[in-house]
């Protein structure tokens, strides 16, 4: 090909060259600017830090969380950081109220089958095939506990 080339040959030396020059320049830029924020940089494998880390730059979200119910989520299980009932106390208070709750049959049903008071697991089946004859699943239940 033989057409008429726009720019001459030292004209076009600089003018690569320029361009070379505010690449290697912007590149340089975009490299520092795309540096993280403190506190954020990743360094070898990552750990767990804790909320404590966070605290000193985020002190308005930390004191929203601090107290509430994520930050006790988050807690260690002992005597004093579980206030949920485990014993069936709360299911049987509500079992009082609610005596044809089929869910709350089952439920009574196998806790107390599960916690090895038999008498409690046969009058919960018993109670709960009362309340639904037609399910198949709560006289199988019950054959379940009146079992050996
Ligand atoms: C040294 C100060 C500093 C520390 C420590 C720090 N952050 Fe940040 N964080 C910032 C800054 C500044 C921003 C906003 C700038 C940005 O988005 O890059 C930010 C932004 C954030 C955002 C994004 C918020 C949004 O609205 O998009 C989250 C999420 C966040 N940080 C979580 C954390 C957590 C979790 C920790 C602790 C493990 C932590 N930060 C520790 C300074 C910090």
């Amino acid at each position: 090909m033989s057409g008429r080339n726009p720019v001459p040959a030292t004209r076009r030396g600089r003018y690569i060259l320029a361009l070379l020059v505010v690449a290697a320049l912007g590149g340089a830029i975009a490299l520092v600017s795309h540096r993280r924020p403190q506190g954020h940089a990743p360094s070898g494998a990552p750990t767990f830090v804790g909320g404590k880390t966070c605290a000193p730059c985020h002190t308005e979200e930390t004191h929203l969380w601090a107290g509430s119910h994520h930050d006790h989520a988050m807690g260690v299980a002992s005597e004093q950081s579980v206030v949920g009932d485990f014993n069936g106390e709360v299911l049987r208070a509500t079992h009082e109220r609610h005596p044809g709750d089929r869910d709350l049959l089952v439920a009574l049903a196998t806790i107390s089958r599960d916690s090895g008071i038999q008498q409690a697991a046969q009058q919960y089946a018993a109670a709960l095939v009362a309340v639904a004859p037609w399910d198949s699943e709560a006289r199988r239940l019950q054959q379940e506990m009146s079992g050996p």
